[in-house]
């Protein structure tokens, strides 16, 4: 099963989200932290944990290896549901290959663009390899083809970094990735409710409670 994360900091989406019964964890960034109008990542994040009781990723904002695992060892500590977000770089890269050394070493290295920097954060011990499908496909590229060349490579070397597709722009996304074998799908909230609205489901149902109250009245 493909699991669903939500990709925001805000805590009224999650709540609204999770009480859908399908939501299984969440994603943030500084952007989106930025976006819900907190800095206190520590606090944001550890309600956000307190509602879904999955994973939810926080990134670290050093640029540094050294940085970038200080910040990490305090991040992890926070909750056994808090998965660290690295950077796709070499420094991130050095930062990952010795936080997945720990025993809490969750990792979900962000900002992947390629199949090449998807099977070197699988090498260096990613719990998550986190796709930026939207952003490609704004740039001309097509990003879903990079979440399908990743599947196939971690698939031939048996690699359990998880396939996250992220950078959902809308709901055919969320389809090509559940069809590419993505194992996680980060969207924004927008997109989960586009995705279980049609209006012809709102006709139907529409119809039969018409009929329903013809015969029942009768
Ligand atoms: C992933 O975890 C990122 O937070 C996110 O999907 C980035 O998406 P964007 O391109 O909408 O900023």
């Amino acid at each position: 099963m493909a699991k669903i994360f939500l990709d925001t900091a805000k805590l009224d989406e999650i709540r609204e989200a999770a009480s859908w019964g399908v939501l299984d964890g969440v994603t943030t960034n500084p952007t989106l932290m930025m976006r819900a109008g907190t800095a206190d990542l520590k606090a944001n994040t550890l309600e956000i944990v307190e509602i879904v009781q999955g994973p939810v990723s926080a990134e670290v904002v050093s640029t540094d290896a050294a940085g970038m695992i200080a910040e990490a060892r305090d991040i992890l500590s926070w909750s056994e549901h808090v998965f660290v977000k690295i950077p796709t770089t070499v420094e991130g890269l050095k930062a990952m290959r010795e936080i997945s050394s720990w025993p809490n070493g969750r990792i979900n290295a962000t900002l992947v663009f390629s199949p090449a920097q998807a099977y070197l954060v699988a090498r260096a011990g990613a719990s998550f390899a986190s796709v930026f499908v939207g952003r490609m496909d704004d740039a001309g590229l097509d990003g879903m083809e990079v979440v399908r060349q990743t599947r196939a490579i971690f698939d031939n070397y048996g690699f359990d970094c998880q396939v996250l597709a992220a950078s959902i722009r809308h709901t055919a996304h969320v389809v090509d990735a559940l069809l590419a074998g993505a194992d996680i799908i980060t969207l924004p909230f927008g997109v989960l409710q586009k995705m279980i609205r049609s209006p012809f489901t709102d006709v139907g149902l529409e119809r039969f409670l018409a009929d329903w109250a013809k015969v029942a009245g009768q």
